[in-house]
């Protein structure tokens, strides 16, 4: 059975959502599939030869990915190179369709550039937008944004720019990096 491992880092839960919702379409779908936060205990004892396949998503945090996401790919990046392997960016600024398109994401290049991981596979996810559980000052910067995006800039604004079938048309399409000899 193909096992998959699906990484994420999420700091406010919707990229975990949206890696939650990755991993149920893969079970879906007949795989094994282990769902991994990368800063937890279980990042740290993948055994990466179980794997045929590796997606990691992270969130855009302005303009860049926390820390934690460069360690990662820092540490890890002879291994993620080694199976079929997709990398998901999640920002707001994709609830533009052409934002979706990774030539004209500047996050997703901003990640080629500085990552020693480069993914063969890319996708792009509009994310959300939740200003009441969001901090002022990160309210602030994001309305910010926002309006210079022409957005939502409501504090009150609470937006899902998810979309959720193409989410499982990604993941579908994940299995499709599968090489052959493995998914027979
Ligand atoms: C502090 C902060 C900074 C953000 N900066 C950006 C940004 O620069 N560009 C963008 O498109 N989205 C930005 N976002 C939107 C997030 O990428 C989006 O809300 C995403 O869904 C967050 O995922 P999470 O809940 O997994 O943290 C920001 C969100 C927060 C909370």
């Amino acid at each position: 059975m193909t096992r998959v491992l699906v990484l994420y880092f999420s700091r406010g839960g919707h990229t975990a959502k949206i890696a939650a919702a990755i991993a149920d379409q893969l079970a879906l779908r007949g795989t094994k599939v282990d769902l991994v936060d990368i800063n937890s205990a279980a990042a740290t004892r993948i055994n990466w030869p179980d794997y045929q396949l590796v997606a990691f998503g992270a969130c855009v945090l302005y303009g860049t990915y926390d820390k934690s996401v460069f360690r990662f790919v820092e540490q890890h990046a002879k291994a993620l190179s080694s199976l079929p392997n997709s990398f998901f960016c999640v920002n707001v600024v994709a609830r533009n369709p052409e934002k979706r398109i990774p030539e004209n994401n500047k996050y997703l290049q901003k990640f080629i550039t500085l990552s020693p991981w480069t993914p063969s596979d890319l996708k792009i996810i509009a994310g959300k937008v939740d200003y009441p559980s969001w901090p002022w000052y990160d309210r602030l910067m994001i309305q910010l944004i926002m309006k210079i995006t022409k957005g939502p800039t409501d504090p009150k604004s609470v937006i899902d720019f998810t979309d959720w079938e193409d989410v499982k048309a990604y993941a579908d399409h994940l299995l499709e990096l599968v090489s052959e000899p493995e998914n027979a």
